[in-house]
């Protein structure tokens, strides 16, 4: 199946630093179809020739496994084209239009290729002037898709004006969002531990499970991102999307198939069920942090506030944790803690999910209940936490151990990253990995309130110090129903 992709944003930084090397790798794999051109549009002008340029020199920045030898690059770099586009302007798309119509054959290809695939690597309040001009343009075929970025609005009606304005020009089938948490393997490793698994499914409901903890935890401050995060914030940039994402991928009741709306039905039911929040469970349920200055490892670090482009007295949350609950038959009354920050004590994303203790205990010592743990980073596994005698004594106390399963080292070399997974979906048409635009509203629509109560609250962020896992109030949240962070148990 031959393909055309076209990356708009072609000199920007996702294309560079995710998206090439994403597709280096599926071109070293052997994943990518044959029959492909890869089409960089940016504003300037340039020759193909110094555009495969630009990129070789980006690739010194990239993982040095990941980068590719002279002969690799001079390979792949045969699928690469440059053309300049001014965004504004309808003859370009036409010209664009024309390169993907008519392909020339020292291009590699003669003829048309069976899909397009227009991926939008755009500052986002590009979009809606890009997919209007798509449409007018009738680059808009059936074998035609977009590829959408985050952030995909900042609330919830900037996100719908967007999917309105995609909506005149594609259909929901052709229209992709992008979570890139969803294109982790460990992520495809939960669908396949519930729905490719006997073991847990039966456990998987409130009468055996005690709470559930999503963890999204980075080491790094916002660097050189001040600008766009001082706008967005933690809940915007990571709670609305990664996290809610993985929530219905945990909470989802198991769909009739594998398809990518049968799944996506059984997704949104979870966010429609999730507990709305009020002003009054805003102060309750949720914590908003912000990193100070401090020592990391021997090193002073600056505080947010002191960070590059953060106005002063900026309110920008650097850190949520929240509790909530999805209110239905499986879960009722389970709570689900979740909770993401920058300058954490680890980048460590995971799930927990905490087991409820042995109702009759015989063994002497402590009631430990079991806990599954599935680790998304730094590695990608699976832990399944349980309670053992070690043979040394007659009246022993359990020792707690755990059942370690390392995805990368069982199946090694043929794991594929998140966006080289999202990027090879997205040009065979396999939208499981994809937002569609009602799940995305309605996650909007449940963080609202908080976003609103906020805006409504002179209160400062809690501060918290850099090396930490966040303001004591987000241990406070969970001890309130008797239970403990992860790494407090
Ligand atoms: C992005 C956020 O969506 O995800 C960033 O905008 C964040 O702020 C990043 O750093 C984290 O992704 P990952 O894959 O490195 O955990």
């Amino acid at each position: 199946m031959s393909f055309d992709l076209v990356l708009f944003g072609g000199t920007g930084d996702l294309t560079w630093r995710k998206l090439m090397p994403a597709l280096f790798q599926a071109f070293r794999h052997g994943k990518l179809p044959p029959g492909g051109r890869i089409l960089a549009v940016a504003r300037d002008e340039r020759s193909d020739e110094a555009y495969r340029e630009f990129i070789r020199e980006r690739f010194n920045e990239v993982d040095s496994a990941k980068r590719p030898t002279d002969g690799e690059f001079d390979r792949f770099a045969q699928l690469l084209h440059y053309r300049r586009m001014d965004l504004s302007q309808p003859e370009h798309y036409a010209g664009l239009k024309r390169w993907i119509e008519e392909p020339r054959a020292e291009e590699g290809r003669s003829t048309p290729a069976d899909t397009v695939v227009l991926f939008l690597a755009t500052s986002p309040h590009l979009f809606t002037q890009i997919c209007a001009q798509l449409g007018a343009a009738q680059l808009n075929g059936p074998k035609v898709r977009v590829v959408l970025e985050k952030p995909l609005g900042h609330d919830l009606a900037s996100a719908q004006e967007i999917n309105r304005v995609v909506a005149a020009s594609f259909t929901e089938q052709q229209a992709l969002r992008i979570d890139h948490y969803l294109g982790k393997p460990s992520v495809q490793n939960l669908s396949a531990l519930r729905f490719g698994n006997a073991l847990f499914e039966p456990l998987w409901r409130r009468e055996s499970i005690a709470n559930i903890q999503i963890t999204l935890a980075e080491g790094i401050g916002v660097g050189t991102r001040g600008e766009f995060y001082n706008q967005t914030g933690a809940l915007r940039d990571m709670v609305q999307n990664h996290a809610l994402q993985l929530l219905t991928m945990v909470a989802m009741e198991p769909p009739a198939s594998n398809d990518a709306d049968a799944i996506r039905d059984e997704k949104l039911k979870v966010l429609r069920s999730l507990k709305p929040f009020t002003p009054d469970s805003v102060v309750r349920d949720v914590v908003r942090g912000q990193y100070r200055s401090g020592t990391v490892d021997g090193k002073t670090v600056p505080g947010y506030l002191e960070e590059d482009k953060v106005p002063p007295g900026s309110r920008t949350e650097t850190f949520v944790a929240l509790r909530t609950e999805v209110q239905n038959w499986r879960w009722a009354g389970v709570p689900f803690y979740l909770r993401t920050g920058k300058r954490l004590a680890a980048r460590d994303a995971q799930i927990v999910v905490n087991f409820r203790p042995v109702p009759h205990p015989i063994f002497p010592g402590a009631n430990v209940a079991n806990k599954l743990v599935i680790k998304l980073q730094p590695e990608d596994g699976l832990e399944l936490h349980l309670m053992a005698a070690k043979g040394t004594g007659q009246t022993e106390a359990l020792s707690p151990v755990f059942l370690d399963l390392d995805f990368d080292k069982a199946f090694s070399s043929e794991r594929v990253g998140a966006y080289e997974r999202l990027l090879l979906d997205a040009i065979a048409g396999k939208l499981n990995l994809f937002v569609r635009s009602d799940e995305q509203e309605q996650a909007w629509r449940w963080v609202e309130p908080v976003l609103d109560a906020w805006a409504n609250d002179d209160a400062a962020p809690r501060l918290y110090a850099p090396g930490s896992w966040g303001p004591p109030a987000s241990s406070a949240l969970v001890a309130r129903d008797g239970f403990a962070w992860a790494e407090e148990q």
